[in-house]
């Protein structure tokens, strides 16, 4: 039991130590809360400073996308590899263990579909909910240039400030329109855009020219989208390049699960992201992994 001698004993006061006061490891991030900030270290690995999302929220505009037809067979086997979930409310509830502890980023966003025009979102998740289900950060598209960019920033300026109320912090994911320009300038536009209303991260693509320009002009961290399936190979080196240029990771899909092999896939992208592994030592591992687990390995 607890008694004044413990108090008049106390000794190791460090006295000759000045107290610590250490920034915090992700770019733009130094001024936040205690709980937004912790929130993101779960998000992102403290050692690397980046991670490795796994996104299978297709289905909320797209329906039964190619590879997670089936989440509740497609995902499990993925999810000890991946360092973040990024997936709908529906898709979690119905599909998802509850015992995986692994941190979520709640999309936040819906109403429109592939048969429609796609930047006419609205926020589709109440903080409430976001909250129940334990979410580490909520997500929306902003659509800049497109026909519904005033809406769908509003929508993500909406997330942000709900979510600085409760400590949860708000990834921007920048939605490209079918006609727009995929180059620096308009990835440079629409990431700042996107850090400048307050996002606490940022998802882009990568392109080949001027990417480094794009991270070094939007003062939160950027991870960026898979895009649409290329052979393995080409992906980790996407994957390698992107984060060689300030990257802070991936929220990768497609390239992923659509894979010949996605538990294969998913390690060689985290040894890329974290490791800095180069991307033709990545697809060995990529093919040495495919080759084990084909032969009836874990
Ligand atoms: C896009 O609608 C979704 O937010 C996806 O999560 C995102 O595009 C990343 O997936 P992928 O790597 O397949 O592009």
């Amino acid at each position: 039991m607890a008694d004044l001698d413990d108090i008049k004993d106390g000794k190791e006061f460090g006295i000759d130590q000045p107290a610590r006061n250490q920034p915090f490891f992700l770019k733009g991030a130094n001024a936040l809360d205690w709980g937004m900030q912790n929130r993101l270290s779960r998000i992102f690995n403290p050692v690397s400073g980046r991670t490795v999302m796994l996104a299978f929220d297709h289905g909320y505009f797209q329906g039964p996308t190619t590879g997670i037809e089936r989440l509740d067979l497609a995902i499990p086997p993925l999810i000890p590899h991946a360092d973040v979930l990024m997936c709908t409310r529906g898709a979690l509830r119905a599909c998802i263990p509850a015992t995986a502890t692994k941190p979520v980023v709640l999309r936040a966003s819906a109403g429109q579909s592939i048969l429609t025009e796609l930047s006419n979102e609205l926020v589709a998740v109440d903080i409430e909910d976001a909250i129940r289900l334990n979410a580490a950060a909520i997500t929306a598209q902003i659509y800049v240039g497109a026909e519904y960019e005033h809406k769908s920033i509003a929508n993500v300026v909406k997330l942000i400030d709900t979510g600085n109320r409760y400590g949860i912090p708000t990834l921007a994911v920048t939605g490209v329109g079918a006609d727009m320009v995929r180059d620096a300038r308009y990835f440079g536009l629409a990431t700042r855009i996107a850090a400048e209303i307050g996002a606490h991260y940022v998802k882009s693509y990568y392109i080949d020219e001027g990417f480094d320009r794009v991270v070094a002009g939007c003062p939160v961290p950027i991870v960026i989208a898979g895009g649409k399936k290329l052979p393995e190979g080409e992906a980790l080196e996407m994957a390698f390049k992107a984060v060689d240029q300030g990257a802070a990771g991936v929220d990768m899909g497609r390239n992923i699960f659509q894979s010949d092999s996605p538990v294969a896939m998913i390690q060689a992208v985290g040894a890329v992201v974290h490791r800095n592994e180069r991307p033709e030592q990545a697809h060995q591992m990529y093919l040495d992994l495919k080759s084990e687990l084909d032969a009836g390995g874990d």
